[in-house]
């Protein structure tokens, strides 16, 4: 039911707005179940010079779904015009990776565009803009973003590793024979690669700690936790292509963690800047990095504190640790920094 107590109308710009997620993606965003039924949006759809008349196709769509909540569809190719005044930032758009690639092996190809869009972002969006990085690999991505966005709060800045915690809720649920809603505090750790940490530790079914009723420490870290990190690959293997429905719902997720309080014992997942982070034992500082978060609906997320870090975890988080920093010393020259290697 729309009630007619508006509020504001925001901007809502989406880069990729041609591709394969963002068919999905849209059509929730216009339809208020993202933003809340009281929201209206206004969606700055970014495409590219080759994906233009596809973008004409989805705004043509989009127009002709009457949403009472989309004030107004802009396209265009140039990030700066796009991204004007922009609230919120899904940076979608980059090339995905193909069967038998690692999300590391786009690195070089990726990065230039997310430093472009730092830039573009700094220039003309809101000084309060959340962004959030799909592209992969979008941990590095997402730094790289921030760091050609100095005057934008770093805070701001999330890679996407929603669909990861859905992933391995989905898993447990299924070895505990409850129904999804039941699993909750599902924490994932690191990158969103093969490195990646679903916290079993930590989750809870029921309300109670995870390993009490799957009691099966053994299917925990040798079945699940491959399988929750491989399944993009799983995914294009079967696919020929990568995940996009799944993921067009872990964003909608995501955002939806920022603007609705987190429920009282539960968190969300997030891969955000880890300065000032409170596992700074196990997580050093200046890399983008997925955490267990809580919000109360402003846009806004604390990293929750009380999370233990058992040995299993520890040592799971330090090999996402160093991946990062390794993916971090290939791309210092896209904000400024000189040194390290990349092999
Ligand atoms: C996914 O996890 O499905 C996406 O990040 C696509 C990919 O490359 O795995």
């Amino acid at each position: 039911e729309l009630t007619k107590d508006w509020k504001p109308t925001i901007n809502v710009a989406v880069s990729g707005a041609a591709g394969q997620i963002s068919n999905h993606l849209l059509f929730m965003l216009a339809s208020g179940e993202v933003y809340g039924k009281d929201q209206p949006i206004n969606l700055k759809m970014l495409g590219s010079t080759g994906s233009y008349e596809a973008l004409q196709g989805v705004a043509m769509e989009l127009e002709d779904s009457l949403y009472p909540l989309l004030r107004s569809v802009d396209i265009g190719i140039n990030a700066e015009e796009i991204f004007e005044d922009a609230d919120w930032a899904l940076l979608i758009g980059a090339k995905p990776r193909g069967p038998g690639m690692e999300r590391s092996d786009l690195l070089e190809m990726n990065g230039s565009i997310f430093s472009a869009q730092g830039k573009a972002l700094d220039k003309v969006a809101k000084k309060d803009v959340k962004v959030m990085v799909v592209g992969n690999p979008c941990n590095t991505n997402a730094l790289i973003c921030q760091k050609n966005a100095p005057s934008l709060d770093p805070k701001n800045f999330h890679a996407l590793t929603r669909l990861d915690e859905n992933r391995a809720k989905s898993q447990l649920a299924l070895k505990a024979g409850v129904f999804y809603t039941e699993v909750s505090n599902v924490a994932i750790w690191g990158n969103h690669s093969t490195t990646q940490v679903p916290d079993y530790v930590n989750a809870k079914i029921g309300g109670a700690p995870a390993v009490d009723l799957i009691d099966d420490l053994e299917w925990c870290q040798e079945t699940m936790t491959p399988l929750v990190a491989t399944r993009g690959g799983a995914l294009i293997k079967k696919w020929g292509r990568s995940s996009a429905a799944s993921t067009a719902v872990s964003i909608a997720d995501a955002i939806r963690a920022l603007v609705v309080p987190t429920a009282e014992g539960d968190c969300f997942s997030t891969a955000v800047i880890t300065d000032g982070n409170p596992y700074s034992d196990n997580i050093p500082e200046g890399i983008v990095f997925s955490m267990p978060a809580t919000s109360t609906g402003d846009g806004n997320y604390e990293i929750c504190e009380n999370f233990v870090i058992d040995e299993w975890l520890e040592k799971k988080i330090a090999a996402s640790v160093e991946e990062l920093s390794k993916e971090k010393d290939c791309v210092k020259h896209l904000f400024g920094e000189y040194g390290g290697a990349c092999d």
